[in-house]
């Protein structure tokens, strides 16, 4: 085939495609090899309160109560959009305060600051204090983050992620005398935590990888990797071998590939994909 004719269907970058596409491109097999009583059955419809609305937008959003016994199921709630502020989280506490009280949900700031309001939306992990209504599928889809054992609804069980996060130590290491005021960096040094210390623990990235998917009780997942390359280039830490001696395992590092779901997926922008490269390079270089 002429080169020339066939350049155009290469895409080198993600920065090529619409946003819809990129957003779209991972689906989720939500039904792969799930047992009956897992499976996601089809959930009540709650059409929107009040008869006058005339800008209507349909959600449909996963529910799981353990203690109903019963499958989980897709219900389907209209909005007024007239009446509901503009994104996603506002459209969940709308719900909740106008339809239905029993839809549960975390959120704290509603600012993409506190992470506790991670989700999936239209198939892409995300948060729904920074996803605009106006940019969702029409029906939006709502679920918990996927890879998680569900307390309730779009409550996802982060205990094991946040075990995993405590196992790279996120804390400063240092032997060094405590200084009277606070321990100094250069403005270089504290350059290079850039693009790292921003990384909010929405575990977005953790939920979307599939390493973790398949390997999640060994391997650390990119949000506890990302961090443990934060601490490892901090100027004040001094662990840094025992650090890398930590990590220095077929599982708990060496399972991620490279996939880089995570990074496409991450609401901050962050690159988990390249600090647990860096990880590895560091100890690629520590052993000459
Ligand atoms: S780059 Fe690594 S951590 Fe990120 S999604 Fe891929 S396998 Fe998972
Ligand atoms: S790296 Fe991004 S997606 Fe992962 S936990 Fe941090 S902020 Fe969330
Ligand atoms: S509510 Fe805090 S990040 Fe969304």
């Amino acid at each position: 085939m002429n080169e020339d004719k066939t350049s155009h269907f290469l895409i080198e970058s993600s920065d090529q495609l619409p946003l819809v596409t990129v957003l779209k491109r991972f689906p989720l097999p939500r039904k792969l090899g799930v047992g009956k009583e897992s499976r996601i059955e089809k959930g009540k419809r709650w059409p929107v309160p009040i008869a006058t609305a005339s800008r209507v937008k349909t959600f449909e959003i996963y529910r799981y109560d353990p203690d109903s016994g019963d499958n989980p199921a897709l219900d389907i709630f209209e909005i007024d959009l007239d009446d509901c502020g503009p994104m996603v989280l506002d459209a969940l506490i709308w719900i909740k305060n106008k339809v239905d009280p029993t839809l549960t949900f975390r959120r704290s700031c509603r600012e993409g600051v506190c992470g506790s309001c991670a989700m999936n939306i239209d198939g892409t992990n995300w948060l729904a204090c920074t996803r605009f209504i106006a940019d969702t599928d029409k029906p939006a889809t709502i679920y918990p983050l996927s890879n998680m054992r569900i307390i309730k609804d779009l409550v996802p069980d982060l205990t094991h992620v946040f075990a995993q996060y405590s196992l790279i130590e996120p804390w400063l290491h240092s032997t060094a005398p405590v200084p009277e005021k606070e321990r100094l960096q250069s403005p270089d040094e504290r350059a290079e935590l850039d693009g790292y210390y921003e990384c909010i623990l929405c575990f977005c990235c953790t939920s979307g990888c599939p390493s973790h998917w398949w390997n999640g009780a060994r391997f650390l997942g990119p949000a506890a990797l990302l961090h443990a390359y934060r601490w490892l280039i901090d100027s004040r830490d001094e662990a840094t071998g025992e650090r890398l001696d930590n990590l220095e395992d077929p599982f708990r590092l060496y399972r991620c590939h490279t996939i880089l779901n995570c990074t496409r997926t991450c609401p901050k922008g962050l690159n988990p994909g390249k600090a647990i490269a860096e990880i590895k390079k560091m100890i690629v270089k520590r052993t000459g």
